[in-house]
């Protein structure tokens, strides 16, 4: 499963990148808000410093808009991977652009039919909101395994992002859910590394450690 942070924080971002486990990032229009920089600005700055997919979210309604809008937005960067929402014309300039291989990721899905949909108009990744979901009562991760039984069962294409995570049991039932990518706050991210026995026997190592003699050299 890839790892993405789900961030436009470009100090995040570079200690995500430095950690040698970060696969990409996405980003949404509140994140860039957010970072309270002009959105070509940190784009560009955040395509430049990840090795992997960066998700940027194009913000028009209508589906002409949204082609013209997608097309500069993928100029910015081979990485590039540009977010339409879970609309009737976010799926119209999905089903359009995908032909034309321009690499989409439809968002705020939050059930198997959007993802279905989302499937057949050619989606490179499809972002399940489970946080969300799990947040007014939904299963995020049952409609998970549901789309990527369906995924499989159809041959689609597309891949499975968990998005709107909030904890790191999020992303252990990602995993389990055989999602494909998770996109996760630093916060989670930096979650991942810690274990209270992980933490607790190193130090008592570190303190047997100290009375044993003679150097590695
Ligand atoms: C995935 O790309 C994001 O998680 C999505 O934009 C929504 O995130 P949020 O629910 O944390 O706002």
């Amino acid at each position: 499963m890839k790892i993405f942070l789900d961030t436009a924080d470009v100090e995040e971002i570079k200690k995500a990148v430095d950690s040698g486990v970060l696969d990409g990032i996405t980003t949404n229009p509140s994140r860039i808000a957010k970072a309270g920089r002009p959105f070509e600005s940190i784009a560009r700055e955040i395509l430049a410093m990840v090795p992997g997919d960066v998700s940027l979210e194009a913000m028009s309604e209508k589906w002409p808009d949204m082609i013209k809008e997608v097309k500069v937005l993928a100029g910015w960067g081979n990485n590039a991977v540009i977010k339409l929402p879970m609309t009737r014309d976010g799926i119209k300039a999905l089903a359009i652009l995908s032909k034309e291989g321009i690499r989409i990721n439809l968002t705020m899905v939050a059930s198997q039919n959007q993802a279905l949909l989302a499937c057949k108009a050619g989606a490179t990744y499809v972002s399940i909101i489970v946080g969300r979901m799990d947040a007014i009562g939904m299963n995020g991760m049952e409609v998970v395994r549901d789309t990527k039984e369906m995924i499989k069962e159809y041959g689609f294409g597309s891949q499975i992002i968990i998005g709107s995570v909030r904890t790191p049991l999020h992303v252990l039932t990602a995993a389990r859910a055989g999602a494909d990518v998770v996109t996760v706050p630093y916060k989670v991210f930096d979650q991942l590394f810690g274990h209270p026995l992980t933490d607790g026997g190193l130090a008592q190592f570190e303190k047997d450690w100290s009375k044993v003699e003679g150097e590695v050299t």
